[in-house]
């Protein structure tokens, strides 16, 4: 199956956004990938809507929005309408996570679920069927630069396990301390979509560095 990047803009120089979007476009990457956190859900503050329009409008590549934020569904319209793509919600924020999910896809949005490192598979098996990617974060979400927590690896098989015994066929996403250390276990264990944040912006040479994670994953083992 193939194996798509996602660099994280939250380790991005934001001075520089445009400029390292398409640094990262031109190394190959399949997604951007947009980190939204309101200070609440998680003990962050990003960007919002306004800066996703802005990225879209740089890029060809479709943004993967990851919605770290407390009641979602009041702005999921917004965030589709500046250009999102995937919209992936928190399973520990939504109460109501089938109709959430529904909202994304009437939109013509591709719904995704998120899970956070203490979350465990069960939470969201029931609505696995309706969706077009599940998160499973390495790190608590809030920060770029986090260790890799190593137990979302067992949960990543359950994923990877339920999709193949259902005849599914939602990507598996991992989110959070992905380098050159952990990528290769992470593949292993059944992700297709590598987000990745501070080991790629925090490098000399963006273009060049996601070109060699592009390299790293398509590698046959
Ligand atoms: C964490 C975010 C991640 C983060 C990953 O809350 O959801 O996307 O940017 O950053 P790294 O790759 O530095 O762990
Ligand atoms: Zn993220």
């Amino acid at each position: 199956m193939k194996k798509y990047l996602a660099p994280s803009i939250l380790s991005a120089d934001f001075l520089q956004l445009g400029k390292q979007v398409q640094q990262v476009e031109a190394g190959g990457a399949d997604f951007v990938h947009c980190d939204i956190m309101d200070g609440q859900f998680v003990p962050n503050l990003t960007f919002g809507p306004l800066v996703v329009k802005a990225v879209k409008r740089i890029t060809s590549l479709p943004l993967d929005v990851h919605l770290m934020i407390k009641n979602p569904d009041a702005l999921i319209p917004t965030f589709i309408e500046s250009g999102a793509s995937f919209v992936t919600v928190h399973v520990e924020e939504v109460v109501h996570l089938h109709r959430c999910v529904q909202h994304i896809r009437n939109l013509k949005g591709y719904p995704g679920i998120a899970l956070n490192p203490s979350t465990p598979f069960y939470a969201v098996e029931e609505t696995l069927e309706y969706v077009d990617l599940v998160l499973a974060m390495s790190v608590n979400p809030g920060f770029g630069g986090q260790k890799f927590i190593t137990s979302t690896l067992k949960k990543i098989e359950k994923i990877a396990d339920f999709r193949e015994k259902n005849g599914l066929a939602y990507l598996i996403e991992i989110d959070g301390g992905i380098n050159q250390d952990t990528i290769k276990a992470a593949s292993d264990a059944g992700v297709d979509v590598f987000v990745i944040g501070s080991a790629v912006f925090d490098t000399a040479d963006v273009e060049e560095t996601v070109k060699m994670y592009k390299i790293l994953l398509n590698k046959k083992n």
